[in-house]
């Protein structure tokens, strides 16, 4: 069992989260899920627990509530923080600007001040490459302009401000912001994975409803964008790689301040390319046809992923069809 200390996941409930806590897990850490739940199910965690070969500690708080933090980091000494815990609809934070900045920016603070009150000098914390806002040049590396183009994202660039500080305050603090591309997929077990409430506003969620009949069709946003076959591009990576890039992150923490590293595969896929996979790969048909294009959309937008390779030793190993399969097969999966 583990041995090396405790990682704390704020948001490990989730579908990133529980993918990070089961690699954190096999890499010989403590994982311990926060979560307010708000988002995802408890019967994640003790799915998590399955997956990891023991029941995995959870403390149900959220991050804003400061008593609930100062008892969570009082209760066991804690080595890390995974700091996953976010709202990340980006329509929601158009209606509802002031929960984003709640919930997201706020919330870190509140997480931070537990943090130095226990001296917790070390994170690891979920960013996104909305931070880059619309793409000016691809691939995308860390040095590309920021911008905020919704309030979500603007939350995540508040972050990644706030930790520049919060690094600043001594030479042993330790931070990485990583900056997620487009997570897709599922755990191969098909025990843990993405089950976003409602109708989904993203491409494999959406698909993976059609595929089920459960939505009647996918209306692909744009066919005459300037890409390969004139719909949308993205990096799309498979969850299961990104978790392992965080553990990847964990072990080289302490030689970083705060550092901004992507997490993509470093090449695009088309929506079409992604519909065409899921029906050859599942044996199913995703009907689908062309819309106009999506208010705030980009043609393409995928990592140029160097810096992970260097700074990390981490790259993605699992390509569209592993994203897709295992997609299908956590959404087939017996309830
Ligand atoms: P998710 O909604 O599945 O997971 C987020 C988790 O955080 C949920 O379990 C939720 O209950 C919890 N949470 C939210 N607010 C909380 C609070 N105040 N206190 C405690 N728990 C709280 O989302 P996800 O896809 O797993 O995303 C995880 C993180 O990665 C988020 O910060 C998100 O912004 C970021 N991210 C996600 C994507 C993506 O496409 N999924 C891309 C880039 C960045
Ligand atoms: C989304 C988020 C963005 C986040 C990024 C990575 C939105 C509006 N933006 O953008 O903030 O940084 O994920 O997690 O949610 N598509 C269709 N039909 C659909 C859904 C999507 O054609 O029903 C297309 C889109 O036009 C796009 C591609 O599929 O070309 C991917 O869309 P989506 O999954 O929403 O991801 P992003 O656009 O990258």
């Amino acid at each position: 069992m583990a041995t090396r200390g405790t990682i704390l996941l704020t948001g490990g409930a989730g579908f990133i989260g529980s993918h990070v806590a089961v690699e954190v897990a096999a890499a010989g850490w403590q994982p311990v899920i926060l979560d307010s739940f708000c988002t995802s199910e408890r019967s994640v965690v003790s799915r998590v627990g399955e997956l990891v070969g023991a029941p995995v500690r959870c403390i149900e708080a959220d991050i804003r509530d400061a008593p609930s933090m100062r008892a969570a980091f009082g209760s066991t000494p804690i080595h890390a923080v995974i700091h996953l815990a976010g709202l990340k609809a980006v329509g929601e934070s158009v209606e509802k600007p002031a929960l984003y900045h709640d919930n997201n920016v706020r919330g870190t603070e509140v997480l931070l001040a537990a943090m130095d009150e226990f001296g917790v000098r070390r994170m690891v914390f979920s960013s996104s490459c909305t931070v880059y806002g619309t793409p000016q040049r691809l691939p995308i590396d860390e040095s590309h302009p920021l911008g905020a183009i919704n309030p979500y994202g603007q939350t995540k660039l508040d972050i990644e401000r706030m930790l520049d500080v919060w690094a600043d305050a001594g030479p042993d603090r330790h931070v990485c912001s990583l900056r997620y591309f487009n997570p897709v997929g599922a755990h191969a077990s098909a025990r843990i994975g993405e089950s976003p409430i409602g109708i989904p506003n993203n491409l494999m969620p959406f698909v993976v409803k059609v595929a089920r009949g459960e939505l009647p069709e996918l209306g692909v946003f744009g066919g005459d964008w300037p890409t390969h076959d004139g719909t949308g591009v993205r990096d799309y990576i498979h969850v299961v790689d990104l978790a392992r890039g965080h553990v990847a992150a964990l072990e080289r923490l302490d030689s970083m301040h705060h550092e901004r590293i992507n997490l993509g595969t470093g090449s695009g896929c088309s929506v079409l390319d992604v519909v065409r996979a899921f029906e050859r790969v599942n044996g199913v048909k995703v009907p689908h046809g062309i819309r106009p294009r999506r208010p705030g959309d980009a043609a393409a937008a995928y990592a140029d992923a160097s810096l992970a390779w260097r700074r990390l030793g981490w790259r993605a190993s699992l390509g569209l069809d592993d994203m897709v399969r295992d997609a299908w097969a956590f959404a087939s999966r017996p309830s």
